[in-house]
């Protein structure tokens, strides 16, 4: 078939350049030392997430058995909205069935064709997605620019603009400048869209993320995005700002609308994560002490890293073949590392990317930055 022999070239040139993936399945409790996932603060397995998941399980079955609108929406689903926009100093939250869809639809509803979106140039896959199916003009500023984002708004004058960034980046693991952005798009009547997902139970008081971080919750020209599927361990993904943007959402947002509601035992066990999140101070300063810790053991064998501003940071690989086989080799070894390369790297280049797990005991954390070492390429 001609459609598969086109695939087959593809692929043929994917392998060439060192791009294939591969899918790993992993078994239950795989002795694995996790530097790869994004389970921050170690709750995706904690006793009272589990059992909360457990018991709505028992209770509403296995699936949420519709849309959100239809039958989808459970008590679960609406205590879980009410104590994330109250953590989140937000009016209301809104529950989608991913992060991804929640980038979707926020991006999406806040722009319409006469708007002008300014996406910042690392922005993680489904916030560009949602650029481009919204009606709006994008345009991509230079990675935490506030300047030349004040430039990019200057140029439109008078136009509806939405300026779109992460509080953390995915890859990198560094901070937006969020205060400075805010100030720029303030000060010309712009929407701020943060999306909080690797910041969100790592950052700001009660880790209620780096827009609490940066002091800006709760103003009606913020809006947050963030994922359950991290530091919360489970799965899903919310849009936290003002009731008229929730309302609008739930109106109009075609990923909120057109797809089947998160299972409820999904969002108690989040529900009961985001609790123990609030609370987990002391498992936010493991990470931070980690933060130090890899900086300085990847820093003494020679490799540039900064200083991750959450629980995440990435390693430069000298190419996407090395990348493959310097993760290959620290997992033969019992250490899972991500391995990132083109197109999922910002900046084209390939890397290892590490994630912090308050879960992981500090022994086998130690051991996992010494086989990163040896096993460089
Ligand atoms: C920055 C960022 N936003 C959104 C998402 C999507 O979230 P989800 O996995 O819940 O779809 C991810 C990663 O998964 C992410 O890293």
């Amino acid at each position: 078939m001609g459609w598969l022999a086109a695939l087959e070239r593809l692929a043929r040139a994917r392998a060439k350049a060192g791009l294939t993936r591969q899918l790993r399945p992993r078994a239950a409790g795989d002795p694995m030392i996790d530097l790869a996932g994004n389970d921050y603060l170690g709750l995706a397995t904690h006793p009272e997430v589990v059992a909360a998941s457990a018991a709505a399980l028992t209770a509403y079955g296995l699936g949420a058995t519709g849309s959100r609108l239809v039958r989808g929406s459970t008590e679960a689903h609406a205590a879980l909205e009410a104590d994330l926009a109250g953590w989140l100093g937000a009016e209301r939250a809104l529950v989608f069935s991913s992060g991804y869809l929640a980038n979707l639809g926020a991006v999406r509803a806040l722009a319409t064709k006469e708007t002008l979106i300014v996406s910042d140039a690392y922005n993680h896959a489904s916030l560009i997605d949602g650029c481009r199916i919204s009606a709006a003009d994008t345009v991509v500023a230079p990675h935490n620019d506030p300047a030349a984002v004040a430039a990019l708004l200057d140029s439109a004058p008078g136009r509806p603009a939405v300026v779109v960034t992460e509080s953390v980046f995915s890859v990198g693991g560094d901070r937006a400048p969020l205060a400075d952005l805010y100030a720029v798009t303030s000060a010309r009547g712009a929407v701020l869209l943060v999306d909080d997902a690797h910041a969100v139970g790592l950052l700001g008081p009660a880790g209620a993320g780096g827009v609490a971080e940066a002091g800006l919750s709760g103003r009606d020209d913020v809006v947050v995005t963030a994922t359950l599927s991290k530091s919360l361990g489970g799965a899903g993904g919310a849009v936290a700002g003002p009731a008229t943007l929730i309302e609008h959402l739930i109106d109009t947002g075609r990923t909120f609308i057109y797809d089947t509601a998160p299972p409820p035992a999904v969002i108690a066990g989040v529900h009961a994560a985001l609790g123990l999140a609030r609370v987990a101070d002391g498992r936010r300063a493991v990470l931070s002490r980690r933060a130090g810790q890899v900086v300085e053991r990847l820093g003494a064998a020679g490799f540039p890293v900064a200083r991750p501003a959450a629980g995440v940071l990435s390693v430069p690989a000298p190419g996407p073949e090395a990348a493959v086989a310097w993760a290959a080799d620290c997992r033969d070894r019992g250490v899972a590392v991500g391995c990132f390369r083109p197109p999922s790297t910002p900046d084209g280049s390939s890397r290892l990317r590490l994630t912090l797990n308050a879960g992981v005991p500090d022994a086998d954390f130690a051991r996992a930055l010494d086989v990163i070492v040896e096993c460089a390429p």
